[in-house]
């Protein structure tokens, strides 16, 4: 039987090319590299999963490739790469064993080059350790330390590194690699789907890849929208375009028995309806043609959003997202949640209703 082999791990990019969404980062690496103007002590900052460490690896191997070591992807010892996990290695040995490996030239090829993974994490004494040699390292060193917390970065490493900030990977970018993998796999998929993977993985590339690699599990192998939401326990888009017809039509009932169905299947309310406002909100730029690019969702999801924004007026949407709105900030407060959320419902299936309309409060006030 042929070894399973997790996404996140198969698909680590071997190129600058192939990282995605950090183009300004790699492009600087790949122009310092062959201008000879690569700094001795870089910093990779950024949230987790976006490819520091790819980037890491990359650049060892490029330096060391350019000057004659040769090796395929996991031979890092030929390439002089030498990687320190400081979240599990932060005592002042751990950094005192790195240190004396540095002193020596390589064999091969014509730096060495040591990750140093959350350097946040070492000690105060390894920090102190550490610093003389950032301060003169050997011509063949080059650090690259990556954090996650670069505000615990002590100012005296900051100002002796090149300071590389790595972003969040935006939704599309996600999408399109899954889409990608999904492809040479041969995973069938519903564009939806990936999206709401994307979505889910919050501008970690490799959270999702994890969460696309048990969704493949869970679907045996077939990404439909409706089970990904299922299972990511993310209420399906489908549930706020009723409620937003049951509303427009004042279908009190309906709209009470939506919510009690949405509790049931085990939703937090709270979560209900921060989404119904963002659903209003997606329909209001939706409707807006010169803000239809800020709706950030999948294509078949997206002519559903203009079609029913073509029955809702900008008014009616102000209003349901202000109510959303008011609701998510009294919420906390709220001695009988269920009951404010119900109210908030109530009040948007009544936006629309004969004889509450703004003439209608005009004459009576
Ligand atoms: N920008 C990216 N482009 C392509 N793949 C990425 C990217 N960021 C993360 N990944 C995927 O996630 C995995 C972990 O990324 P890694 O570089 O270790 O993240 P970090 O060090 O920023 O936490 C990689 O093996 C790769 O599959
Ligand atoms: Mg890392």
């Amino acid at each position: 039987m042929q070894n399973f082999v997790v996404s996140a791990r198969k698909y680590r990019p071997l190129q600058f090319e192939d990282v995605v969404g950090q183009s300004t980062i790699t492009e600087t690496l790949e122009h310092a590299i062959s201008s000879n103007h690569l700094a001795q002590a870089l910093l990779f900052c950024g949230p987790r999963g976006v490819g520091k460490t790819t980037c890491a690896r990359i650049l060892a191997r490029k330096i060391n490739e350019e000057n004659g070591a040769e090796g395929g992807e996991d031979q890092d010892f030929a390439f002089n790469i030498f990687e320190l996990d400081a979240a599990s290695n932060n005592s002042v040995d751990d950094i005192r064993n790195l240190i004396d490996q540095v002193r020596f030239a390589p064999q091969v090829g014509k730096y060495k080059v040591y990750i140093i993974d959350e350097v946040h994490m070492l000690s105060t004494q390894a920090f102190n350790a550490f610093l003389k040699t950032l301060e003169e390292p050997p011509a063949h060193a080059i650090f690259i330390l990556a954090t996650t917390e670069k505000h615990k970065i002590i100012p005296t490493i900051l100002s002796r590194c090149q300071i590389y900030d790595f972003k969040r990977i935006s939704i599309q970018d996600i999408q399109s690699h899954l889409a990608k993998i999904a492809k040479e796999e041969n995973i069938s998929y519903e564009e939806d789907a990936l999206h709401l993977i994307a979505l889910k993985a919050d501008g970690a590339l490799r959270d999702a890849l994890s969460t696309f690699d048990r969704m493949v599990t869970f679907t045996s192998g077939n990404l439909t929208l409706e089970k990904v939401a299922e299972n990511l326990n993310v209420l399906d888009y489908e549930y706020y375009f009723r409620i937003t017809d049951a509303a427009l039509k004042n279908q009190i009932p309906e709209l009470l028995l939506e919510f009690n169905g949405i509790l049931n299947k085990g939703f937090d309310a709270h979560i209900f309806i921060n989404g119904l406002g963002g659903h209003f909100r997606d329909l209001l730029v939706a409707k807006i043609p010169q803000t239809v690019d800020l709706l950030e969702v999948g294509e078949k999801t997206k002519l559903k959003y203009l079609d029913q924004a073509q029955h809702c007026d900008v008014k009616f949407l102000t209003d349901a997202i202000e109510i959303c709105n008011t609701t998510d900030i009294q919420y906390k407060s709220s001695k009988n949640q269920r009951l404010t959320v119900e109210i908030a419902l109530m009040q948007i299936g009544s936006l629309t209703a004969v004889g509450n309309s703004a003439d209608k409060k005009k004459s009576l006030g």
